[in-house]
């Protein structure tokens, strides 16, 4: 198996993505698969700037517009820079979010329309797409309530509840349309929810050996 694949694990703030990461780093290390772990917004030293203005920035308002760019910014770097080059030499990528997250927050949160992120998606990614997405489905009211749990909410986990809930929805259709993407109901007990995770994951492994 030379190819490399990338996997990106989504969803809202409390759905577990950190829980998930770890069992999907657990699983691809079982197989002796080499990846590297990225992160969006963020991954390279560009994007990590990005990263910490997106989520912290508060002298000045920033505007939706603004940050959807920053966003593809973040994403053209990490992709061209970091992705790609990995890919080539025949590793493994495990992202921690991707693309689906600004159609989820930027398009259904902050309503920028769909074929805004599409033009931007083709101008920035092409046809580049993760080979499988596990898309952590969780109730906003829920996540939230863990996030807060956690501590200090950031400038986007500041937003209010029917913002989620957008975001939500555009999660749920899009996955819902898309073969490559898996939706793992992250409201389960947390052994439901790693198994789940660790069988989508070693079905897309056996389905690559037998590519
Ligand atoms: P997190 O990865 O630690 O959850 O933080 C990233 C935050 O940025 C999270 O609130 C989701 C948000 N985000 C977007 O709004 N759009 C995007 O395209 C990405 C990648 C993240």
């Amino acid at each position: 198996m030379n190819k490399g694949q990338y996997i990106v694990i989504e969803g809202l703030e409390g759905a577990g993505k950190s829980t998930a990461l770890e069992t999907v780093k657990t699983c691809l290390a079982e197989q002796g698969i080499d990846f590297i772990a990225t992160r969006e917004p963020g991954g390279t030293p560009l994007a990590e700037k990005l990263r910490h203005i997106l989520k912290h920035y508060e002298d000045e308002a920033i505007t939706s517009q603004s940050e959807l760019l920053l966003m593809y910014a973040a994403r053209s770097q990490l992709v061209e820079n970091v992705i790609k080059p990995a890919l080539s030499q025949g590793k493994w990528v495990l992202g921690d979010r991707h693309d689906l997250s600004s159609r989820a927050y930027q398009g259904g949160g902050r309503q920028i329309p769909m074929n805004t992120l599409d033009q931007l998606r083709d101008l920035t990614l092409g046809d580049f797409r993760p080979a499988l997405t596990l898309y952590l489905d969780i109730d906003p009211v829920k996540g939230l309530a863990r996030a807060k749990a956690r501590g200090k909410l950031d400038r986007i986990e500041q937003q209010q509840l029917d913002f989620f809930q957008r975001a939500r929805r555009v999660y749920l259709d899009e996955v819902a349309l898309n073969s490559h993407c898996v939706k793992i109901d992250a409201s389960l007990a947390l052994e439901t929810v790693q198994q789940a995770i660790r069988s989508a994951v070693t079905q897309f492994i056996n389905q690559c050996h037998d590519n």
